[in-house]
């Protein structure tokens, strides 16, 4: 009987445990079974596997966070530390393993791959920076949280006419950034794909002050620079009271929306049917609302972009 075994490493994101649910479910529906790994690599290689049932995953699928634990795992790079994980999952006789998280954790899924075990890729990152998909898991209720920060800061920026320059997490893109700042009605949105020209923001703003506009907000990605080195920046061309919110971790918690739950049930089921159909070594997404499968090889070709036309728009409307 095919064993598959279920883990989620780097950084959370709220629906991780809608996917889980959805990987667990979907293999004892097809007859498998199915174990789930603690503390991502890091659980691989310390054996920190259990065998799952369906009850084990009930009451998940609205909770943020991860059932399975997470964890970064640098040290995976190295074939003799993961040599160890490959040895765990023999133990058991697992021999196909769904790794849902984000870019880092789709290189060791790569390598497990290439060494044996039939792994697939399940994008689970508040960032939306993984190439083969439109949306990652976590993606759409990271950005409901920012927005609901940036329209309650908008209040009180309104009421003591100030600017506000609020910090957002996206690693190296920009994604949450430049969707939370669209929602959001930003004024100035800051991303590390688009060059960032704080004499050009400032002169906006003083153009919008002499307009009689006294509030303003800057959205920055926190792959540009800080928002207390952005406040630092933006006062060397223009006298302006600021105040600078860091979002910080809140981002990453959180029930997941529906479009999160909904998004990793359908990836995780795909998981496993790829794996019941002999394939591996591919991540699964969505694109232009069709469920895709992509080669890890292919991912990892180019950098994620952004969407261009929706950083235009977003330009045109924050004149
Ligand atoms: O990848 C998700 C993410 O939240 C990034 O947006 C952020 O840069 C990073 O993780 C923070 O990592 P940590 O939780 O390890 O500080």
């Amino acid at each position: 009987m095919k064993k598959i075994a279920v883990l989620t490493s780097g950084g959370d994101s709220p629906g991780m445990n809608a996917a889980i649910r959805s990987v667990v479910r979907k293999s004892i529906f097809e007859g498998y079974e199915v174990y789930g790994v603690y503390q991502g690599f890091q659980g691989l290689i310390n054996d920190n596997i259990e065998k799952l049932e369906l009850g084990d995953v009930g009451d998940i699928i609205q909770r943020g966070g991860t059932k399975l634990f997470s964890a970064r795992c640098p040290e995976f790079i190295d074939a003799g530390v993961r040599q160890k994980g490959l040895d765990n999952l023999q133990k058991y006789g697992i021999d196909s393993l769904v790794v849902i998280g984000g870019d880092g954790s789709y290189r060791g899924a790569q390598r497990l791959n290439e060494e044996g075990i039939k792994t697939i890729g399940v994008p689970g990152t508040i960032d939306n920076d993984i190439n083969g998909t439109d949306f990652t898991i976590g993606f759409d209720t990271a950005l409901n949280t920012v927005v609901d920060a940036v329209d309650r800061i908008r209040d009180t920026a309104t009421s003591h006419e100030r600017t506000f320059i609020i910090e957002v997490m996206g690693r190296d893109a920009g994604d949450l950034a430049l969707w939370a700042g669209l929602a959001g009605g930003a004024e100035t949105i800051l991303i590390p794909e688009a060059a960032a020209d704080i004499k050009a923001v400032a002169e906006r703003i003083e153009t919008g002050m002499n307009r009689g506009k006294k509030h303003s907000i800057i959205i920055v990605a926190e792959g540009v620079m800080s928002a207390q080195e952005c406040g630092v920046e933006l006062r060397k061309y223009i006298n302006v009271d600021t105040r600078e919110s860091v979002l910080g971790h809140m981002q990453r918690g959180g029930k997941p929306t529906g479009n999160d739950r909904v998004l990793a049930s359908r990836l995780g089921a795909l998981a496993v049917d790829l794996l019941k159909d002999g394939i591996s070594g591919c991540a699964v997404g969505i694109e232009n609302n069709k469920l895709v499968e992509t080669k890890f090889d292919k991912i990892f070709e180019e950098r994620h972009q952004i969407d261009r036309a929706l950083y235009k728009l977003s330009q045109e409307l924050s004149i």
